[in-house]
């Protein structure tokens, strides 16, 4: 049997620890593994493009665990009451093949997701950033700004987002959950909102190049979190931004970003600087505090990896209320597949020789 974690296994994981504290876990989770880059096999994602969207699969593997994520980016979904990304995803053993975990991604993305931005700006914001701009309101808003709060001591959210219902979706979420100390300010403009801020978060969703942010409104200092550029043609930050003389960018992976990220605006020659190496500590996040530094985040595969083999452990720490799912037939004789198709058998042995690696 191999385990299962769906949408409400993952309700339960996060309620049990505290959202914070789950988001500031999974951020260690990452940042253990961007710090053994090298022992990872890496390959830039499959995507299968649409007018209306994307379609990919992200493949990773450490030579021990192998894992990979579906997910979909529908920007128009949410008009139909669908979301604009879905995933789940799959943590297998290297040594046998075997799947040992089949799990719902979608929440997990927006909760890693979160915890990346999170830890590329604690290498990369000044430490004195206490307001950040959220610009695009939907799905991954929340999360984000409970983790810059928690995580980061971000103390004023100013939110702007085209669709002034999902402002008022994220602004109701937030007051219900009474985070002390933070205050979320609603503004007009995507240059109401960045004006004097620390830290710009643009996680909107359109397929085009759009331009959430003008040259114009970045400051000497700022950190730009730029999340929802993450295709061919969907980039949201305007080029001459990545081209300032003081802006240092930073990509998850080279390969992947120059195709996905902000930076596909630029020459092939454009400098940046994998986040590897910013963990590694063979390159600063941040030269100072006037420099503008742009995480051109985009999710990578080992983000997932790192996201699957956690909630896997949890998942197995609590054995009572631990789901399994039978898509991997468990044999008596392994050359005896068509025995399945007869007369049913006693119900099949857990298999034994699957293995957890923590
Ligand atoms: N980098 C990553 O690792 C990562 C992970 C998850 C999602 N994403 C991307 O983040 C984006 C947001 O995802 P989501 O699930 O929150 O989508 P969503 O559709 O739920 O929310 C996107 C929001 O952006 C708003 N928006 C669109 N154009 C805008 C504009 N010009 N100005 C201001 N707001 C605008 C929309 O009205 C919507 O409320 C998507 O593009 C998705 O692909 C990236």
């Amino acid at each position: 049997m191999v385990d299962f974690i769906g949408i409400e296994r993952v309700r339960d994981l996060v309620a049990r620890k505290g959202i914070a504290a789950f988001i500031e876990e999974l951020a260690t989770e990452l940042e253990a593994d961007y710090r053994r880059w090298q022992d990872f096999d890496k390959s830039p994602r499959h995507a299968v493009h649409s007018p209306v969207g994307v379609i990919e699969l992200m493949p990773i593997s450490d030579g021990h665990l192998y894992s990979f994520k579906y997910v979909n980016g529908h920007p128009k979904n949410t008009a139909q009451g669908l979301l604009t990304v879905t995933a789940f995803g799959v943590l297998a053993d290297v040594d046998t093949g075997y799947p040992l975990l089949l799990s719902e991604l979608t929440l997990t993305t927006a909760l890693r997701t979160a915890a990346m931005s999170v830890l590329a700006a604690r290498h990369m914001a000044r430490r004195d950033s206490r307001v950040m701009a959220l610009i695009g309101n939907g799905a991954q808003s929340e999360f984000q700004s409970i983790a810059f709060h928690h995580l980061l001591g971000i103390r004023e959210v100013r939110l702007y987002d085209v669709d002034p219902a999902a402002t008022a979706k994220l602004e109701r979420n937030l007051a219900a959950l009474h985070l002390e100390g933070l205050r979320v300010i609603r503004c007009g403009s995507a240059g109401e909102a960045a004006r004097g801020a620390d830290i710009v978060t643009t996680v909107t969703a359109d397929k085009c190049n759009a331009i959430i942010l003008t040259p114009g409104m970045v400051e000497p200092g700022m950190h730009l979190n730029a999340v929802g550029g993450d295709c061919p043609g969907k980039t949201e930050l305007h080029g001459d931004i990545l081209g300032r003389p003081d802006a240092r960018v930073v990509v998850e992976y080279e390969p992947q970003s120059r195709v996905e990220g902000e930076v596909q605006q630029m020459p092939a020659g454009f400098p940046v600087i994998e986040f590897a190496d910013v963990v590694a500590g063979r390159a600063a996040g941040r030269a100072d505090d006037r420099e503008v530094t742009i995480f051109d985040s985009v999710g990578f595969a080992l983000e997932d990896f790192a996201a699957l083999r956690y909630v896997h452990r949890l998942h197995r720490e609590d054995r009572a209320s631990h789901a399994t799912i039978d898509i991997v037939p468990v044999l008596e004789n392994p050359k005896d597949l068509f025995a399945l198709l007869g007369p049913r058998q006693a119900r099949p042995r857990a298999a034994s020789h699957l293995r957890v690696s923590a």
